[in-house]
């Protein structure tokens, strides 16, 4: 596995593999990584010649007090792992090379972002859509996979890639677990073990709304309440938002159907944790 650190050089080796018929897998990620960031490597490699993942925590997604000085950073024990993953090479460019002095564009996404998310951290998807619009020109891959655990991150980047008609194929990778049910992230490193406990409350939830749907449950508001209650009845559990809203435009829903999905994002001591769920089993 070659690492690169020059968007320049980066360009030039993706020139290289497309000129000699081959095509590229990106997945782009923050690093400190975990089993679901190396399932995404896996299905990339799958479905391509070859893979590029992107190391990048990337500093215009993140608000003002917000975690981005203690994110994660370990890029000798991330490489070991995309290694093992299969992955061609590891893009790990740094904020100076990203945003050089006089850096003055936004890739904005408008609607899909007023929502969920967005609303509670406003500015974060401008900063995801901008850096992803920059990963995709520096790679060109064929095609870039994003986990679903982000679900309105994944909409909001098929619907930048619909509008500006890029030439690139959006997979979604479904939710990777533990074996407890809590879904992986980088952010999990930062719960104590109380926390940890804490934090199954969000997958259980889940569940749980999904028994409700298959016994019959067909009112979002109903279902959003009894949700709510749930979370509240675990201590520690700080709720941001439980929503019902539809997979394609993410609008809210008053009755659950084949296209809703529910989603929470919660704070667990000053961890900010989101899970989600489609409501009837896909197809
Ligand atoms: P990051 O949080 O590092 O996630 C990188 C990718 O891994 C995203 O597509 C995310 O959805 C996926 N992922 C994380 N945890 C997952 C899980 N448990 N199951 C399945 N997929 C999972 O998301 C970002 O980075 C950034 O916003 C980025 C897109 C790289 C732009 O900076």
């Amino acid at each position: 596995m070659e690492i690169i650190h020059s968007p320049g050089q980066m360009t030039a080796w993706a020139n290289r593999a497309r000129q000699s018929g081959k095509t590229i897998a990106m997945v782009p990620t923050m690093g400190a990584f975990h089993e679901g960031h190396l399932a995404l490597m896996r299905m990339g490699r799958s479905r391509a010649d070859l893979t590029v993942t992107s190391i990048f925590v990337n500093p215009i997604q993140f608000g003002p007090g917000e975690d981005f000085d203690k994110y994660p950073r370990d890029l000798k024990r991330d490489g070991g792992m995309a290694a093992t993953a299969g992955v061609d090479v590891l893009f790990a460019p740094s904020p100076a090379e990203m945003y050089p002095t006089g850096f003055q564009t936004t890739v904005s996404v408008t609607g899909l972002t007023d929502t969920l998310c967005g609303r509670s951290r406003p500015g974060h998807f401008d900063g995801v859509t901008t850096v992803v619009a920059k990963l995709f020109n520096i790679v060109k891959p064929n095609l870039a996979i994003f986990g679903r655990k982000d679900f309105q991150q994944l909409a909001v980047i098929s619907k930048m890639v619909r509008d500006l008609n890029w030439d690139v194929e959006i997979v979604g990778h479904p939710i990777v677990r533990e074996a407890d049910g809590l879904a992986m992230s980088s952010r999990n490193a930062y719960l104590s073990e109380a926390e940890r406990q804490s934090a199954l409350a969000l997958s259980k939830s889940m569940q749980q709304a999904r028994q409700r749907v298959q016994a019959g449950e067909t009112s979002a508001g109903q279902l959003i309440e009894e949700t709510k209650k749930f979370l509240q009845g675990h201590p520690g559990v700080a709720i941001d938002y439980v929503s019902i809203v539809d997979r394609l435009t993410l609008l809210d829903q008053t009755d659950i159907n084949r296209d809703s999905v529910l989603l929470v994002a919660a704070r667990v001591g000053t961890t900010r944790l989101i899970d989600n769920t489609v409501l009837f089993d896909e197809q």
